[in-house]
Order: structure tokens, then sequence, then C-alpha cells
């Protein structure tokens, strides 16, 4: 498919999501797929809601994102916030320490679990649909990723618009229609994440490189999407 079948077919479907899945939201990491998809849901299904997880622990330059993007799309769209729960992280840092992800997966994952699993959770309530910016190319766990399925872990239509496009085309849109995008991707850092967990990569290694770099590739996923 041409770049600009790919656009046309994503602008498409999130206009059917928007018309048979009510209410859907899109979850932004804030990242350069993410980005391509707040500025397509702005211009061709502004019933979508856009919410981003705060996990506490984001880099300066993806709040300054976030300032950018709602200033940008918050009139044409509904952009929300999502928090952890205070009591969460009070026992998750008293118990482990602040920085106790570096320690082992186990600690790695209950981070996530408090920071951004159960933030999702609340999120996703009452939703029909939800919508994320993952491609295939990037990773092996999503190789095999269809751009509808059905998430079980949330019980619900999940859908993956850019699933095919590859990351060309992603910094194609963005140049294309003055997308803003976070200044750390022009510093080698083409996957973001929490700040602590990210570091830049180096020529010709794996664009998720940078994630959760001291693990093991095939377990590097936050637990957001989960496969039963
Ligand atoms: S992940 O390993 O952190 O899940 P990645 O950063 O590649 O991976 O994000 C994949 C998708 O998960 C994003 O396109 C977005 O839909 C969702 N996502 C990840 N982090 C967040 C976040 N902090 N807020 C909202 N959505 C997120
Ligand atoms: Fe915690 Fe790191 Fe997961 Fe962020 S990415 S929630 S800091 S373990």
């Amino acid at each position: 498919m041409s770049p600009n079948a790919k656009i046309e077919a994503a602008a498409l479907l999130l206009q059917r999501i928007q018309d048979e899945f009510s209410p859907a939201s899109f979850a932004s990491s804030l990242g350069a797929e993410d980005m391509v998809l707040t500025d397509l849901i702005a211009k061709h299904a502004p019933a979508i809601g856009i919410f981003s997880l705060d996990t506490g622990r984001l880099n300066p330059e993806t709040y300054d994102l976030l300032a950018r993007a709602q200033e940008t799309y918050g009139q044409t769209v509904t952009f929300r916030v999502f928090y952890p729960q205070t009591e969460d992280i009070q026992r998750y840092v008293d118990s482990n320490g602040i920085n106790a992800f570096y320690q082992s997966v186990e600690f790695r994952k209950s981070c996530c679990s408090v920071r951004k699993v159960e933030p999702l959770k609340r999120a996703l309530a009452g939703q029909a649909a939800w919508i994320t910016g993952m491609r295939r190319q990037q990773a092996v766990t999503r190789a095999n990723m269809e751009i509808q399925e059905f998430d079980e872990a949330h019980s619900l239509q999940k859908f993956n618009p850019l699933a095919e496009w590859t990351i060309n085309e992603v910094w194609e849109y963005i140049h294309a229609n003055a997308v803003p995008y976070n200044a750390l991707h022009d510093q080698h850092y083409p996957s973001i994440g929490c700040a602590p967990c990210t570091r830049s990569i180096a020529l010709g290694e794996d664009v998720r490189a940078g994630r959760w770099w001291w693990e093991d590739e095939a377990g590097r996923e936050c637990g957001l999407h989960v496969k039963k």
C-alpha cells in the first residue's frame, strides 16, 4: 500500500471507530506514532477521546510535548491525563525504594503495574473500544499484531491503525503536516517511555533497544498490551 493509501485507510478506520464504537479512546504515550494518530483523530474523528498516562516519571521533554499537544489539539478533541493512585505509589516506594525497577524484572513490572496498568484500567472503564499507536515493526512481540483485535485483558475491542506503517511513513506524515513531536526524537530516542527506563540508542541498534535496556528483549513490554 502506498503512504497516501495508508493515511486514507487510517482516517477511514478512525471514522468507523468513531461511528461504531462510542465512546472510544486513544491511548497516547506522545510518541511519534501517537502524534500522527492525534493529528488524524483531530482531523477526521474528533469524537474519539485522547488520554495519556502520566506515570510521574516522564522526561521534561515529554511534559513539554504534552502541553504543546493540548494547545494544538485541545480545542478540537478531549485530551485527558490519568495519574497513578497515590496510596499505591506510596506503598511501592516505601517497600521497594524509588528506583527498584533496576533490581529485577518483578520490581520493574510492579512499578509499571502501579504507574501505568492500573491507571489504564480506569482510563478504559466504560469505553467501547480503545486505540493504540503500535506498529508491527516495533518489536518481535508486535510482529503478528492485527489492526483490529479483541483485548481479552480489558474485554474490549482494540485498534492499532498504524500496525502496517513503517517508521519512515510516520516521520513523513509528521513533517508534511507540521505535527508537534518530542524533542528527544532528535537526540536518538526513537521510542520513549519513562525517563529512568529509556535511553538513547546507537546507530544500527534496534528501535526499542533504549527501553528497559538491562532486560531480555523478549519480555520488554510494560503490561499495557498483554495477551492472555
Ligand atoms: S510500551 O511498551 O510502553 O507499551 P510503547 O511506548 O511502544 O510501548 O507504546 C505503545 C502504545 O501503548 C502507544 O502507542 C500507546 O497507545 C500506548 N501507551 C504507552 N505508554 C502510554 C502512556 N504513558 N499513556 C498512554 N498510552 C500509552
Ligand atoms: Fe516504572 Fe520504569 Fe515502568 Fe515507568 S517504565 S512505570 S518508571 S518501571
